[in-house]
Parts: structure tokens; sequence; C-alpha cells
């Protein structure tokens, strides 16, 4: 029995480029992962035939194929070319398509425990290609830390972590359908919409981690601050374009989040918003006042690469 901690993300700005032929959007985001995290227990030994039952404690995760922890172990044997009888329990504790990738981070949770459990490892390369096909957020979790997403968002390069900041999630309960949100952005489209965004939106990305350890470059006062330089430049949400007319309350969840704050925003296609704060305090201070929205809140921390690596096997 393999017990992993399936750790969430936020988004530190995502921008939407235009679709591709395969009905996809070609994107620029920052990843960041997070504390808050559902539990998943996976058992597994070798058999005949693959037979693979899931369970989960929240009615609306789906039980069968169409869940993507199901699609990844179901992958991960054809890959492994191991046939295997596999249980896999998802203690939820995060919102279902609530944008902080919870769907997409079971996935990686569970190729990684099914490894541990059957003793085998697919190839780095393979695991992370393997992701990728259950779905554009799930390879992602497999780097961990500050990253930077591109293409549909499962190209994933780890950035220099950013500190470890206090986050305060607020979770207004409703779930937003992520293609539906595509398909809103695209009909408010001009008629050809251009790359050049996703290109800016990189290049920023570029300056403001440069002179970071492990980045040649001149390291000045952006050296200490990637955030606020990036915060500086303007760093947005797109999906927020589309969402918050929809949903006209998460805009008074932004601002209750924003005071104090080094940055909030909506994450990925929300509903979830995020704000994150140097002090505990301003944290505490963001929680309360969405919390007297009506508003469930959270408070957590980003998670380094290494901790998040550290921390994932219970
Ligand atoms: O990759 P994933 O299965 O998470 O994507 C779910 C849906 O979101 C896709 O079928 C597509 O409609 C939309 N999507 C998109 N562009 C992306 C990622 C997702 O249009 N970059």
């Amino acid at each position: 029995m393999t017990t992993v901690r399936s750790y969430s993300k936020i988004n530190l700005g995502l921008r939407i480029g235009p679709p591709r032929p395969d009905g996809y959007h070609h994107l620029a985001t920052i990843y960041q992962t997070i504390g808050l995290f559902d539990l998943m227990t996976v058992t597994a030994e070798r058999a005949p035939e693959t037979s693979i039952t899931l369970r989960c404690d929240h009615p609306g995760v789906p039980c069968d194929a169409r869940n993507t922890a199901f699609k990844a172990v179901e992958m991960a044997l054809k890959a492994l070319q191991i046939s295997a009888k596999v249980d896999i329990f998802i203690d939820k504790k995060l919102p279902v398509q609530g944008g902080i990738g919870a769907g997409s981070a079971n996935a990686a949770a569970a190729i990684l425990a099914l490894e541990a459990e059957l003793g085998e490892q697919l190839s780095p390369s393979a695991r992370l290609h393997l992701a990728g096909k259950v779905g554009s957020d799930v390879p992602m979790f497999l780097v961990g830390g500050t990253m930077l997403g591109i293409e549909r968002g499962e190209e994933t390069f780890p950035l220099p972590d950013l500190p470890s900041f206090y986050a305060v999630l607020a979770f207004p309960g409703v779930g937003v359908s992520t293609p539906q949100a595509f398909r809103d952005w695209d009909a408010g489209l001009p008629e050809n919409p251009e790359n050049d965004t996703l290109m800016e939106f990189r290049r920023r990305v570029a300056i403001a981690f440069a002179g970071q350890p492990g980045v040649s470059g001149p390291a000045g006062d952006l050296a200490e601050e990637p955030l606020l330089a990036l915060v500086r430049t303007g760093l947005e949400n797109d999906f927020e374009t589309v969402v918050f007319p929809q949903q006209p309350s998460l805009r008074a969840f932004k601002s209750a989040l924003e005071e104090g704050s080094l940055y909030a925003a909506l994450s990925g296609s929300g509903s979830s918003l995020f704000g994150l704060y140097r002090s505990e305090d301003e944290a505490k201070a963001a929680s309360d006042r969405i919390t007297a929205l009506g508003c469930e809140a959270r408070i957590t921390s980003t998670l380094p690469r290494s901790v998040y690596w550290a921390t994932m096997f219970v």
C-alpha cells in the first residue's frame, strides 16, 4: 500500500493564445505547486489480467475510466507492459473543477504510487509523455515547484524556485468547465488572434528570473524578487475576462485577497482564487475577509520543488 500527497497548483498568470488545429489552445503560464493536497492510496500487485478499481469519498468524482488517475494507471501499466490488480482510493480534500489542478495531480500521483508499488519505473521522458496524454496539467506535477508551462501547458520547464510565500485559497464552491471557459474565450476573440502575447509572457518570465541562482545574467534588484518583477510588468490570468462576468462574486473575492498581498488572481479557469503574502498575519486577515464574505478559505504556502518531492510520499 502506497499513500501519497497529491499536491495542487496555482497559476501565476495565464495567457491564452490562438486555438490550435487539434482543438487545444496555445498558452503560457507559470505553475506553482502549493501545500494543499488530496491523499491517494494505491495498492497494486501483478496479476494475469489487469483490473483497476477506484474509490473516492466525493460524489462529484467519477470512479471509472473517465477519472484521470484511472486513465493514468491504465496507460502506465500498458507502457510498463505489466498486468496488475490495482486499487486506488482518493481521499478528496480539494475542490473538483476548481482550477487548482487537483484531478491532474491525482493522475501524476497515481503513476508515481503505482511505480512504487510495482517496484518498476518508466523512464522520465516516457512518464512525462504519458502524463501529457492524460491531461495538459499533468506533467507539471512530475516537476513541481515554480515552472513555466507552454504549448497546451504540458510542456513544463522548471524555473528557479520562488521563495515560499503564505497563500490563501478561496474556494467559491462552483465548478468551472475548462473546455467551456476556452470556448467562451474564443467567442470573444478577434478574427485572427496573435501569438505575440505568449512571446511577450515568456520574455517577461526570462527577464524576471534573470540573475537567479543557476541563471546567468546581470543580477539587479529584480534578482531577489522575480515575483514582484513579474507583477510589475503585469501578470494576468486571461480566464478572469470570461469567468468573472459569469460569476460576479469572484471579483469581490479577488479584491478581498488583494489587500496586503504580493499578488492575487484566479487560478487556472477557476473558480478558485488565491493571494500570496509575506506574513502569516496578512494571510490570516485575508482568510478572515474571505470567510466573512461567505466563501471557504484555506491558508497554506507555496511549495518549492525540494519540499514538494521530499513530502509527497506519506
Ligand atoms: O488537457 P486537458 O484534458 O486537461 O484539457 C481539457 C480540455 O480543455 C481540452 O479538451 C480542451 O477543450 C481544453 N484545453 C484547451 N487548451 C489547452 C488545454 C485545455 O483548449 N491548452
